[in-house]
This record gives structure tokens, sequence and C-alpha cells, in this order.
């Protein structure tokens, strides 16, 4: 009996926290996982981590807000793994500052990453998704999409990411494809240890304080997310479509 191919799934951003909880968590599910970071070095652990676990991986270096590099990442997952029919848009950066402080270059390398690059990665991917009448888009938004000051940049660049999910959803659901959004609230990764950083604050009692304004009383870390994904990108999710679910340990409106 000839064994059916996995099916591929790219993570962007999956060098470490969410995305490489994602890829691992879509990898135990099954998928052969494309790990997409800025530079193919950084993806190493990832990719380890899958292969230790008997799951079946390629990291990419890519700038997700590059046109060009999109295309060749695209293309070289496509010959090395198969044609990628999921995508979880999950490369992001924050440049925190209040709005009069905050620089052109802020504001425009946040856009780049989350909203431009959100956008490459699934324009090359949806060809895929079409040819096969089966595919899976989530965008990584966040509870900041409803306003967080300190924020401008990264809030807009948010709720832009919920308008082009419900967009996806509708243009590309005739084809077996879904498109969803998973706005987390406080997850423990490097992004938010850099905040704390930032703010001058001691990690353990800045997630001490979080926590308490947590109705589940605690942090969230990767793998809560990852979970969301593998719920969206599953079969069975296949009538679960332009959702944003808020992640976020309590309800959000
Ligand atoms: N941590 C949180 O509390 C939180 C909350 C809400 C939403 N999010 C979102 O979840 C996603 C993952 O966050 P995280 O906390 O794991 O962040 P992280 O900083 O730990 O990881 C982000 C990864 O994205 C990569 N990256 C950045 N720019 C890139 C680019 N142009 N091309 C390719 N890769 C790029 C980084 O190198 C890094 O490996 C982000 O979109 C973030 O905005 C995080």
């Amino acid at each position: 009996m000839t064994q059916t191919p996995a099916r591929v799934a790219i993570v962007t951003g999956a060098a470490r926290g969410i995305g490489a909880a994602t890829a691992l968590r879509l990898a135990a599910d099954g998928f052969a996982v494309a790990v997409i970071d800025l530079d193919e070095a950084a993806t190493a652990a990832t990719v380890g981590a899958i292969e230790a676990a008997g799951g079946r991986a390629l990291g990419v270096g890519a700038d997700v807000g590059d046109p060009e590099q999109v295309q060749a990442a695209v293309d070289r997952i496509a010959a090395e793994l198969g044609p990628p029919v999921v995508l979880v848009n999950n490369a992001g950066v924050t440049r925190d500052n209040l709005l009069f402080k905050m620089t052109d270059a802020d504001w425009d390398l946040v856009m780049h990453v989350h909203l431009r690059g959100s956008f490459l990665m699934t324009r090359a991917c949806q060809r895929y998704m079409v040819d096969a009448k089966w595919g899976r888009v989530v965008n990584l938004s966040s509870t900041s999409a409803l306003g967080n000051r300190g924020q401008a940049n990264y809030a807009t660049a948010k709720a832009g990411l919920q308008g082009f999910t419900k967009t996806l959803a509708l243009e590309l659901g005739k084809f077996g494809v879904t498109a969803n959004a998973i706005a987390p609230g406080f997850i423990q990764t490097e992004m938010t240890k850099a905040t704390a950083e930032r703010l001058g604050r001691d990690w353990d009692e800045y997630v001490a304080e979080r926590a308490a304004a947590i109705p589940v009383a605690r942090g969230g870390v990767p793998e809560d997310i990852a979970h969301t994904v593998s719920f969206f990108v599953s079969e069975g999710a296949g009538f679960v479509s332009g959702q944003v679910v808020y992640v976020a340990g309590g309800p959000r409106t």
C-alpha cells in the first residue's frame, strides 16, 4: 500500500515563540512543516525538534515583507516538501512608542512585517490551496487590535489583519479554503520579555502582575496558541471561516 504524502504547512516567524510551538504542533498533527524566519540558521532549533520527534521539516530564511524572498521561499518549499496548503502568518515585531514619539521607521517596519508580510505570503500560497481545493490560512492578530496605549502601529496592523482574514474567507471559501485569525492576549515569549525589559520591569514580577488581571489567573504560553491553530487547521473545522478567536484567558469584545 502506498502512503499518502503528508500535507505541507508553512509557519512564518517559527524560529522561536508562538511560531516554533505551532510548527511543532502541526508536525505532531501529521503535517510536513516549512519553518520560515529571517535567517535560515535561526530555524535550526525548530527543525531539529520536529525531526527529533519523528516529523518532517524544512528551514527557510526569508523576510516575509520582501516579495522576491517570499516567492523564492514558497517555490523552494513547494519543490522540496510539496505544495503548501496550510499557511500560518505568525512572523511579527513590535516597535512600541507613544504616538508623539513614534518614528516613520517604527510605523513602516510593523506594517512591513505584519500586513505586507501576510499579504505576500498568502498571495504566493493561495494557488496551491486553490489547486488542491483545500487550504487553511491562520493569521496572528492580537488583543491589541482593540486598541493599546503605545502601540498605534501594532494595533493598526493587528486590526488590519482581521479585515484581511475576513476578505480571504469570502474570496477563497468556494475553493475549500478557510481563513481565520487568532488574537492572543499576554503570551510569555521573547517578544513580551523585550516589552518587560523596555519598561524596566523584572520578568517574573511582570508575569505575575499580568496574570493577576487575566480571568484564568495565568499568563499564556505558546502552546495555548498552537492548540488553537491546530483546531482551525483540522479537517473538522472546514465550516469555520472568517472568525477571530481571542485566546486571552478571558473574554474580549
Ligand atoms: N507574545 C504575545 O503576547 C503576543 C500577543 C499577541 C500576538 N502576538 C503575535 O504572535 C506572533 C508571534 O509572536 P511571539 O511572541 O512568538 O514573537 P517572537 O518575537 O518571539 O517571535 C517572532 C518571530 O518572527 C520573526 N520575524 C520577525 N520579522 C520577520 C520577517 N520580516 N520575516 C520573517 N520572520 C520574521 C522573528 O525573527 C521571530 O523569530 C506575532 O505576530 C505577534 O505579534 C504575540
